[in-house]
Formats: C-alpha cells, structure tokens, sequence
C-alpha cells in the first residue's frame, strides 16, 4: 500500500521521503517511480534508511527528514506487520507493538514541530495519517502485560491491542493538537484501508495461514487508496477534517464503541504518563 500511496503522490508532484529497511527493495521502488514521475526531474522520491523496529534507526530517520526536508505537509505511517511467532527487538520489545504502534507514533512526535510549521495557516494543513485495521475491534490493552509475556501471545491478539493503542493514539494527539491550534493546522487521522491483497500475511504460519488463503480476493492497494482522498496532495479534497477520525474504507460501517473508547483513553493516558514518569 506504501509504494501505492508514493506512486500516487509522486504523480501528483510531491516530493516524498521514502523510508525503508531494505536499501536493496526500497531503492527499486525508488528508481522505479522517479523513472515513471519524469517531471520531476528523477527527484520526486529519495530513500531514507529505517528500520521501524529500532527505535534508534527511527530517530536517525527522522533527523535526516529534518534535515532534507524544510516543511513536511504529509506524513502517512503506512508500514505495518504480522508475526507468526512472538519476536521481540532489539530494543527488548514485542515486535508488533514496536513496529505497529510505538514506532508511528515516535516517528509523528519526533517530526511534529516541523509539520506543526509547515501548517501555520488553513491554506496550508499539514496532516498524519495512521494505517488502521479493523482488527482494532477486537483489541484489548493489555496494561500490565503490555508486551504479552505473561497472559499469552498471539498474531491477532499483538496486532489487534498494537492498533488499537494506534487509534488511541491518533484521537488523544488530535485533541492535543486541536487545544494547541492557534498557530497551526495539523490534522491527524487514523485510516482502515479495509481488506488489501498485500503481504501482510505472509509471516503467517500453521492454522492463521488458512486467513491469509482468501487476501488474494481482496482489493489492490490501487482500488483502495483512490477514494479515500487522504492521498490528495497538497490539500485532501474529500475527507472529513475532523481530528482524530478512524475513516473506514471497509464496505460496512464499523461502529466506533464511542464511550467504551473514551474509558479507554483515559485509562491509557494515566498508563503513558505513568510509563514517562
Ligand atoms: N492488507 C490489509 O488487508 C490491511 C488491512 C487493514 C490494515 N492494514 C494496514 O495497512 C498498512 C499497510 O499494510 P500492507 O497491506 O501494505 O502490508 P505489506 O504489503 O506487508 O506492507 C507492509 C510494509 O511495511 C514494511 N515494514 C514492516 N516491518 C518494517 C520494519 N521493521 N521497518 C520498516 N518497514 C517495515 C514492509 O517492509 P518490507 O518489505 O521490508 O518487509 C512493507 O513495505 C499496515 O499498517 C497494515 O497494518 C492492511
């Protein structure tokens, strides 16, 4: 969905930092689609190393953006991961919370002062969007065995509270941003692409492999992102810019559990101050 998203972008004339673990991989998709957005000069995409299970990788990442890049307009945190089996990083941490949630929301906060002067008028927004799941619907935090350690692990249980905390996320950051919106315009959402015919699934392994037998009737990135309007560059031209929003491009509505999730928040942000202190 990322190199999707990037096409589509570079079409349109942005200029994108793409981040990627693999130079080998990323610097294909690169060559490809500079190749493809000629006027551009072949300067529409450049490459930054990052390895979004590293927390140091993710800050190096992020002071090289900074330094490349004088305003960012849009951040889309788009990678994402299953797991098989429980991993953990190098940073100590059960993978799937390191990589789903930890990592878009150290890289957002890491580059949320440039976005916040990249926005300082209507005219010119700037937003993050947070790659979302349905699978949310399911997740529970975990709160005192955050990493899954002691009450079991699984792939759709690792997934499922890394996108929920996501979600968290996305709404608390917007209302952080909105109290503080004076002298900006950043907008962040979360977005639900629906069911993709990607490779998420392919670490799957034994009986959750028989979930990943029907992704190949599921929609191509390309279908998906078309409508949803949060690839639109420079301005978004059909998304509801209220802050905070889990945009769903399933079929059928999902029902945001409003008072479920505001219990919710609540309590985690008692448990993130608690964790800072
Ligand atoms: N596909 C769906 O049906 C679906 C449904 C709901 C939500 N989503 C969300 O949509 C987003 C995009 O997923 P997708 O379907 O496009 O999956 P995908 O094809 O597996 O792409 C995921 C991307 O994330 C990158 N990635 C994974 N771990 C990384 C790491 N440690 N460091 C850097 N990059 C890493 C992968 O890079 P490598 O190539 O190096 O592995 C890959 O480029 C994800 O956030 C996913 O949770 C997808």
């Amino acid at each position: 969905m990322g190199k999707t998203a990037v096409e589509k972008l570079a079409k349109l004339g942005a200029r994108i930092m793409l981040l990627g673990r693999s130079k080998e991989k990323t610097m294909a998709v690169v060559k490809e689609i500079n190749e493809m957005a000629q006027h551009t000069d072949g300067d529409a995409v450049h490459y930054v190393p990052c390895d979004l299970a590293c927390q140091k990788s993710i800050r190096t990442a992020a002071s090289i953006i900074l330094e490349k890049c004088s305003r960012i307009d849009l951040l889309i945190n788009c990678a994402g991961m299953n797991s098989g089996i429980r991993k953990v990083t190098e940073d100590g941490l059960e993978m799937s919370w390191a990589v789903n949630h930890l990592a878009p929301f150290l890289l957002s906060n890491l580059l949320l002062d440039r976005l916040k002067e990249s926005s300082s008028s209507m005219a010119s927004s700037a937003r993050i969007v947070n790659l979302s799941s349905a699978s949310e619907k399911y997740g529970h935090i975990h709160f005192e065995d955050i990493q899954l350690e002691k009450s079991g692990w699984s792939t759709i249980k690792s997934y499922s509270q890394a996108k929920l905390a996501m979600n968290m996320c996305t709404r608390k950051m917007a209302k952080e941003l909105l109290s503080s919106g004076s002298t900006h315009n950043v907008f962040v959402n979360a977005l639900n692409p629906g069911f993709i015919n990607s490779n998420l699934l392919r670490d799957l392994s034994g009986w959750e492999m028989i979930v990943g037998v029907p992704s190949c009737y599921f929609s191509a990135p390309r279908q998906r992102w078309e409508p949803t309007g949060f690839c639109e560059w420079p301005y978004p031209t059909n998304i509801p810019m209220s802050l905070g929003n889990l945009c769903t491009k399933m079929p059928f509505a999902i029902p945001t559990r409003k008072l479920w999730m505001m219990n919710l928040l609540r309590k985690f942000g008692r448990y993130q101050s608690r964790k800072l202190d």
